[in-house]
């Protein structure tokens, strides 16, 4: 099935935009029949759900586009793409259960839709077909992948044990987000660059462009948490505060805001809903905790364009900084030009 471009995902090249595009109709098509189950109705339907709700596909993309420092046309980057976008799907499965989250891709999250045990089971599944896939692509893809999905683990295991804490050094929620977030996407760029042999030190260039483009990517979506709606977003605003994840804007507000003895109260008598819940967003709206946390985008996006600008210039590295540029538009973060 061929998909729509979403706005600020197309390449600035009109030959480039028309190449990853027929590529990621055929990631598509693979992603699509990588979870067809002949044995069970109910498992193809839950786990083809989430794929055709929506999303932008933006983990795949990354594989393709660092496909370009190398052989962009071997085929094994196919492959790598549906097992990086399968490994996403399963943890999003996971974190809707992990978030008690009733919305995903503007559809009902399957844990809704179906209940918490038929998520995790789907989530369970789709890491295995990612791992079946990646043993096609050697020894070092299998690898990579595995301790990616270690790390991403840890970072979310971290986030449940920080639940709630007040008292929270921003350092502690950098390292969260890094893991569980900024790990999947460095190694998206990592597995596009291994897979079409490209030369080492542009490997490790794009891993450490993928890192930043990571840390820019989860800090905008935990502004636009607190900033955005829920027809914006495909889920629901305010999640992040009323499971006790303490994001930046957050951690911000209680170290500094004139109100954060009300913020502590409004956040201290167990999950804030209702009213309690807009006050306190109305307090880290108001007091600059957002303009912070866009700062430390932009300081992302910038290292991000900054390692883009390492690699050889052409469409392929100025795809990357736009994709950087649009994480840091989409919060209302401001780059320079
Ligand atoms: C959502 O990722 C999970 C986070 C790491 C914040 P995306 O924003 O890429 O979700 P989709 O794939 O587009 O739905
Ligand atoms: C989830 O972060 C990161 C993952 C590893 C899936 P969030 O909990 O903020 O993701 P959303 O906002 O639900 O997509
Ligand atoms: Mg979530
Ligand atoms: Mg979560
Ligand atoms: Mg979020």
């Amino acid at each position: 099935m061929s998909r729509r471009v979403i706005p600020g995902l197309e390449a600035p090249d009109a030959t480039l935009e028309a190449d990853v595009r027929n590529r990621l109709d055929q990631v598509e098509e693979a992603l699509e029949k990588s979870v067809r189950v002949e044995s069970s109705g109910l498992l193809s339907e839950t786990s083809s759900y989430l794929i055709a709700a929506g999303g932008k596909r933006f983990r795949a993309m990354l594989v393709l586009l660092a496909g370009y420092f190398g052989d962009p046309t071997d085929p094994r980057l196919i492959p790598a793409s549906v097992a990086i976008e399968l490994v996403h799907l399963a943890t999003l499965y996971h974190d809707d259960v992990i978030d008690e989250a009733d919305s995903r891709r503007g559809a009902p999250s399957a844990n809704v839709r179906w209940d918490n045990t038929v998520a995790i089971l789907t989530g369970d599944y789709l890491f295995a077909r990612a791992s079946e896939l990646s043993t096609d692509l050697g020894t070092d893809v299998c690898r990579l992948l595995a301790r990616t999905i270690a790390v991403l683990c840890d970072g979310q295991i971290r986030e449940v044990d920080s639940s709630a804490k007040i008292e929270q050094p921003e350092s502690n929620y950098l390292q969260i987000i890094n893991r569980k977030t900024a790990s999947l996407i460095s190694t998206s760029c990592r597995l596009g660059a291994m897979c079409s042999d490209a030369p080492i030190e542009h490997v490790e260039i794009l891993d450490g462009f993928g890192d930043a483009l990571g840390m820019a990517f989860q800090l905008s979506d935990d502004i636009m948490d607190i900033t955005a709606s829920q027809l914006e977003l495909g889920k629901e605003p305010g999640s992040d505060l009323r499971l006790g994840v303490y994001t930046l804007p957050v951690l911000h507000s209680l170290a500094t805001s004139g109100r954060r003895d009300e913020l502590a109260r409004l956040l201290g008598h167990g999950a804030p809903d209702g009213e309690r819940l807009d006050r306190a967003l109305e307090i880290i709206r108001e007091d600059g905790s957002i303009e912070h946390a866009r700062e430390a985008v932009a300081g992302e996006v910038a290292r991000a364009v900054g390692l883009a600008e390492r690699l050889p210039l052409g469409p392929a590295g100025h795809a990357l900084v736009q994709l950087a540029r649009f994480l840091a538009h989409r919060c209302g973060a401001e780059v320079p030009a």
